[in-house]
């Protein structure tokens, strides 16, 4: 597949079929995450494949943003590895793991597994859960699954909305 086409044709998904994804699968998705770009080539992010149903159900009690239980769930953190201003360092590993997460979820479309990145869940509860140190943080997470819908593109804004030629606030306008 492209990489255009995966980046166009791949929707968050949230509704999932019960086949487990194989763990080669999963290992190929998973090196797409580490071949990510990231700040420094630090390699901070760590990575917790959770499979198991009952911790499965266990971490859904506390991500209300996840809406069925997927096959996988991938959760990103990231192991600070050099010592940067603080605020510097959250905002770098924040961003390695939301970039390590767009890798997966564009490999995963690509060999035909649904996917959804999730904010929406109680950090320090499920750190505990999953046994994450104190040191480390959780920025996102990504369900996996076979899809069990197909959803609509949500609207996008124009270009011309969101792009400024030159300068902010200048209309972008195409030499074709
Ligand atoms: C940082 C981030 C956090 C998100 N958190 C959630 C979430 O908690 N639950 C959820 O169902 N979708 C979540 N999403 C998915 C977005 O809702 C989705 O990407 C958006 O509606 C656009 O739809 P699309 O991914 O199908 O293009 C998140 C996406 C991003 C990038």
């Amino acid at each position: 597949m492209e990489l255009y086409e995966a980046i166009m044709g791949r929707r968050s998904i949230r509704k999932y079929t019960d086949k487990p994804i194989e763990d080669g699968i999963l290992e190929q998705i998973l090196d797409a995450a580490r071949w990510a770009p990231n700040g420094g080539n630090n390699n901070a992010w760590r990575f917790v494949v959770v499979t198991s149903p009952i911790q499965k159900k266990l971490i859904l009690n506390f991500c209300p943003g996840i809406f069925d239980v997927p096959a996988a769930i991938i959760v990103i953190c990231a192991e600070p590895k050099q010592k940067l201003i603080k605020e510097a360092t959250r905002l770098l590993y924040m961003a390695d793991c939301a970039i390590a997460a767009e890798n997966i979820v564009l490999a995963a479309y690509s060999l035909g597994i649904g996917s959804c990145m999730v904010a929406s869940f109680a950090d320090v509860a499920l750190q505990d859960l999953i046994g994450i140190p104190e040191s480390i943080k959780a920025y996102i997470i990504v369900t996996l699954g076979y899809p069990a819908e197909d959803p609509e593109p949500p609207p996008r804004l124009p270009i011309r909305d969101i792009v400024y030629k030159n300068e902010y606030g200048k209309e972008w306008t195409s030499d074709g």
